[in-house]
C-alpha cells in the first residue's frame, strides 16, 4: 500500500498529488477510537516496541527476542526493511517498502512498486509490462535511474533538544524556521560527513521529534518481475478489494562498489553483502497464525476531527474525483489503440486510477462507517474534559472552534485554488510553460548570460519533456480540464483566460485547445527548439499557453495567502488537539499517525465479515485465478503457461492441499508506503509480501476498523512458485534462505 494514496504504495500519489495533498491533506491529523487498542491497531515505532508492545507479541505468539527485531550493534531483523526512494531517504518519503531476502541483496518488493522501473526499460519490441522479465544471469539486471534502496541505521527521540526551545507564540512559519535551525546541527554530526543521510520528523502532530540515520544504495537494478496478468491481476476492477488473486511482487538487487559502501551505477559494482536478510517460511499460514509487517507506512490522520472529514469527503474529494476521473478518461482511449502510448502512460495511468478509486472508497466508507460520528463524540469528550477545569479551558477551549473556522474558511476557497493549482500539474503546456520562469525572468533583465543559460537547460529538458508525451492526450486533457474547470468554479473565480475563451472562441473549449496546440511554442518540441534558438520576450508574452498559465499562476496565487494561513492554523489546532488528547487520556493516544518513517504492526491471519450473510475467507488460491479468467478482458487474461502449470498441477514444493495459495488476509494496521512490506511469522520467517488494503476499511487512514480491516497479502508460496515454475529462475530460488 502506497499513500493516501495508493495505499500501499507512496509511490502513486506523484506528480499532480504532489500538489494537492501538500496543500489540502498534509495539513490534516486525526483521531483514535478505542480507549484501548485492540493489538491489531497501531503502527508503532521500533524503539519502542520493547516498552509498549513485546509482552503483547509474545502472548500472541512471537519467538524472537527485543533484541532480535531492533538492535543498533548487532544485527536484527529491523536490517532487512528498506525503504524505495526515487532520490534517497532525505528527499522526501519512501514510495515503498522492499526487504532483503539473500546474502546477495537480493530484495522483494510489490509488482506496482517496481512498475515504473519496469515501465522504463519497455517498448512495444521489448514490453515488460506485459511479458515479464527475467534476469537468468547476474549481467542481465537492468539498472535504475531512480530507485534507491535505505536502510534505517538508527533513530533517536530528539524532542528535549527541541520543543522545550520553540515558544507557545511563535507563528506556524517562524516555528518550522525555528525547527530547521535547531535540528541541522543534529543533523550534519548524524552524518558523519556525509556518509549517512539524515532526517528529523515530527510525531503527535509535532508534539515530538525524532531523528533517522539512513544509508543509502544507489545502485538498485531489476531483477525480476512477472508479466501484469499476474502482477496486476485483476487490474484496477479487483484493486482495493477482496478477494483478490494478484502475484503482486518484483524482484531487485542491491550493489555496492568493490568495498562494500553505497555508489552509483557501475558495471563494476558488487552485489551487496546485508547485514541480515529474512529466512522464507515454506509453511503457509493459518487463521489466527501470529502475523507481523515491518516497513515505511506513508500518511494516516488518525486524529483528525469531524471538521477535517467533513471538508475531505464534502470539499476536497469530489473535486480529485471528478478532474482524475476525466484524466483517465481520456488516457485510456489512446492506451487502447497505440501500443507505445499504452507503455509510456502505464505508470502514470495505473497511479491516478489507483488515488481516484481509493477517494472513491473512503468517501462512500467515511460515511458508512460513520466516522464523522465517532470523531464527535471524542470531541465531545475532549470538551465536557477541560470544561471541568478553568486553566484546562483556558489552554483548550478554543481549540475545537479555532479548527471549525479554518476548515469553514478553507471550504469557501480550496475548489477555485485546487483548480488553479491542479491546472498546472495536470496539464502539460502550462506546466511546460511554467518551466521557463528562470528564462522569462532573465530575459526582462535582459541579462544576456543568464538567457544563454536558461535556454541551453531548457533544450535538455524540452526533449525529455515531449519524449514521454503523446499530444492527442495532451491536447484533449486540456480542453476537457478546461470545460470541467468552467463547469465546477464560479465565474467570478475563473482565471482570466475564461474571459478571452468566451470572447474569442465563444467558449469552444475544443477550439481554444486546438489554438493553443497550433501556435504555442510550449505545445510542439519544433517550436520550443526554435524559439530556444532565439529567445525572445515579446514571442513568450503573447504565447497562447503562456497567456494561460500565467492567469492560472495568478488565480491560484490569489487565494495562496488565505489558504496559506488557514492551513498553517488547521496544523497548529491539530496539535493542540492531540496534545489535548494526550493530556486527557494516554491511553487514546498511544501511538503516532504514519509519516514514512519505520513502523511495526502485528496481529494475525483473519478472515472477515463484509456484509450481513457474507462471510469472506482469509485465502485465495490459483483455482480463483481460474475462476475468475476472462481471455476478452485484459484485466482479467491467465497466461497460458500458468494456465498449462495449473492444468498439469506442476507445483513443485509451493503446494498446498493440492492447490497454490495465492493471497491471504491479516488484521494489521499499515497504510500506503508499507506496499513490498514483509508479512513474518513468529520465527521471523517471511510468510508473505503486503499489497493492498480493503474496500469495507477504506476510511481506515483516518480510523482503524477492527471488525473489517484487513491487509491484503501475496502469499510468498505463489511468489516463489512464479519464479521457480512460471518464469524458470531458478538461480534466484538458490540465494533464498527456505525453511521447510
Ligand atoms: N492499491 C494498491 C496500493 O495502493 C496498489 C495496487 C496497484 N494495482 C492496480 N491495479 N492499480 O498500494
Amino acid at each position: 500500500m502506497k499513500r493516501i494514496l495508493p495505499m500501499l504504495s507512496g509511490m502513486i500519489m506523484k506528480g499532480l498529488m504532489t500538489a494537492f495533498f501538500a496543500f489540502f491533506l498534509f495539513s490534516f491529523t486525526g483521531t483514535r477510537m478505542y480507549a484501548s487498542n485492540p493489538p491489531d491497531e497501531g503502527m508503532w515505532l521500533p524503539i519502542l516496541i520493547e516498552r509498549l508492545n513485546y509482552v503483547d507479541m509474545e502472548k500472541m505468539g512471537l519467538h524472537l527476542t527485543e533484541q532480535e527485531l531492533y538492535d543498533i550493534n548487532h544485527s536484527s531483523l529491523k536490517d532487512a526493511i528498506v525503504g524505495l526512494s526515487g532520490g534517497g531517504a532525505a528527499a522526501g518519503g519512501f514510495f515503498c517498502t522492499a526487504e532483503v531476502v539473500s546474502g546477495e541483496g537480493l530484495l522483494f518488493t510489490n509488482h506496482h512498486c517496481g512498475y515504473n522501473a519496469v515501465q522504463s526499460h519497455s517498448t512495444p519490441e521489448h514490453d515488460y509490462l506485459t511479458d515479464g522479465f527475467w534476469a537468468m544471469t547476474k549481467g542481465e539486471e537492468l539498472s535504475n535511474e531512480n530507485v534507491c534502496a535505505s536502510f534505517l541505521v538508527r533513530m533517536e527521540n530528539v524532542t528535549d533538544s527541541v520543543i522545550p526551545f520553540l515558544s507557545d507564540t511563535l507563528k506556524e512559519s517562524a516555528r518550522s524556521d525555528k525547527i530547521k535551525e535547531l535540528t541541522a546541527k543534529m543533523k550534519k554530526r548524524a552524518s558523519e560527513n556525509g556518509k549517512y543521510e539524515v532526517s528529523v520528523k515530527a510525531f503527535y502532530g509535532g508534539n515530538e521529534y525524532y531523528l533517522f540515520v539512513f544509508l543509502t544504495y544507489k545502485d538498485v537494478r531489476l531483477v525480476g518481475a512477472p508479466p501484469s496478468s499476474i502482477g496486476k491481476f485483476g487490474g484496477d476492477t479487483d484493486n482495493w478489494m477482496w478477494p483478490r488473486h494478484t502475484g503482486d511482487f518484483t524482484v531487485f538487487r542491491i550493489y555496492t562498489d568493490s568495498t562494500g559502501k553505497p555508489a552509483s551505477y557501475n558495471k563494476n559494482n558488487i552485489p551487496l553483502k546485508p547485514k541480515f536478510h529474512l529466512p522464507i517460511s515454506m509453511k503457509g499460514v493459518k487463521k489466527d497464525d501470529f502475523a507481523m509487517i515491518w516497513g515505511y507506512p506513508g500518511t494516516t490522520n488518525r486524529y483528525m476531527t469531524s471538521f477535517g472529514i467533513d471538508y475531505a469527503v464534502n470539499t476536497v474529494y469530489p473535486s480529485i474525483i471528478k478532474i482524475f476521473g476525466k484524466r483517465l478518461e481520456v488516457m485510456k482511449e489512446r492506451m487502447d489503440v497505440d501500443k507505445k502510448v499504452n507503455i509510456d502512460y502505464a505508470g502514470t495511468y495505473a497511479g491516478i486510477a489507483n488515488t481516484w478509486k481509493n477517494f472513491i472508497g473512503q468517501t462512500k466508507m467515511l460515511v458508512k462507517n460513520k466516522v464523522g460520528d465517532k470523531k464527535k463524540s471524542i470531541e465531545a469528550d475532549f470538551t465536557s474534559w477541560y470544561g471541568k477545569s478553568p486553566e484546562l479551558t483556558k489552554k483548550y477551549g478554543a481549540v475545537l472552534s479555532d479548527l471549525q473556522k479554518n476548515y469553514s474558511q478553507m471550504k469557501k476557497i480550496a475548489v477555485p485554488f485546487f483548480y488553479a493549482t491542479m491546472a498546472g500539474s495536470g496539464l502539460d503546456v502550462v506546466q511546460f510553460a511554467g518551466s521557463f520562469g528562470s528564462l522569462k525572468s532573465a530575459l526582462e533583465k535582459k541579462n544576456k548570460s543568464g538567457i544563454k543559460d536558461a535556454a541551453e537547460a531548457l533544450k535538455k529538458s524540452t526533449k525529455d519533456h515531449f519524449k514521454k508525451i503523446d499530444p492527442a492526450i495532451s491536447r484533449k486533457t486540456l480542453s476537457e480540464g478546461l470545460k470541467l474547470y468552467s463547469q465546477n468554479v464560479a465565474k467570478d473565480q475563473l482565471p482570466s483566460v475564461f474571459a478571452l475563451i468566451e470572447k474569442d472562441y465563444n467558449n469552444d473549449f475544443n477550439a481554444f485547445a486546438d489554438a493553443v496546440f497550433n501556435t504555442s511554442i510550449f505545445a510542439s518540441e519544433g517550436k520550443a527548439m526554435e524559439f530556444l534558438d532565439k529567445p525572445s520576450l515579446k514571442v513568450m508574452n503573447k504565447d497562447l499557453g503562456s497567456v494561460m498559465a500565467q492567469s492560472f499562476q495568478d488565480a491560484g496565487g490569489k487565494y495562496m495567502t488565505s489558504m496559506g494561513e488557514a492551513r498553517s492554523a488547521v496544523t497548529a489546532g491539530n496539535r493542540h488537539f492531540i496534545a489535548g488528547l494526550r493530556e486527557m487520556d494516554p491511553k487514546l493516544v498511544r501511538y503516532p499517525d504514519a509519516n514514512s518513517t519505520l513502523r511495526m504492526s502485528y496481529g494475525k491471519v483473519l478472515d472477515y465479515y463484509p456484509a450481513d450473510a457474507v462471510h469472506y475467507e482469509y485465502y485465495t488460491t490459483l483455482s480463483g485465478v481460474m475462476q475468475k479468467e476472462d481471455p476478452n478482458n485484459e484485466e482479467f487474461i491467465v497466461p497460458a503457461k500458468l494456465k498449462e502449470l495449473y492444468r498439469t498441477k506442476d507445483f513443485g514444493p509451493y503446494a498446498e492441499n493440492g492447490d497454490i495459495v495465492t493471497c491471504f488476509l491479516t488484521n494489521n494496521d499499515i497504510t500506503g508506503g508499507n506496499s513490498g512490506s514483509p508479512v513474518i511469522n513468529g520465527n521471523g520467517e517471511l510468510i508473505g509480501l503486503a499489497f493492498d488494503g480493503n474496500w469495507e476499511a477504506m476510511s481506515g487512514d483516518i480510523s482503524f476498523e477492527p471488525d473489517l480491516q484487513r491487509t491484503i497479502n501475496v502469499d510468498i508460496r505463489y511468489v516463489l512458485f512464479i519464479i521457480d515454475k512460471y518464469a524458470g529462475a531458478t538461480n534466484l530460488i538458490k540465494e533464498l534462505t527456505l525453511v521447510k
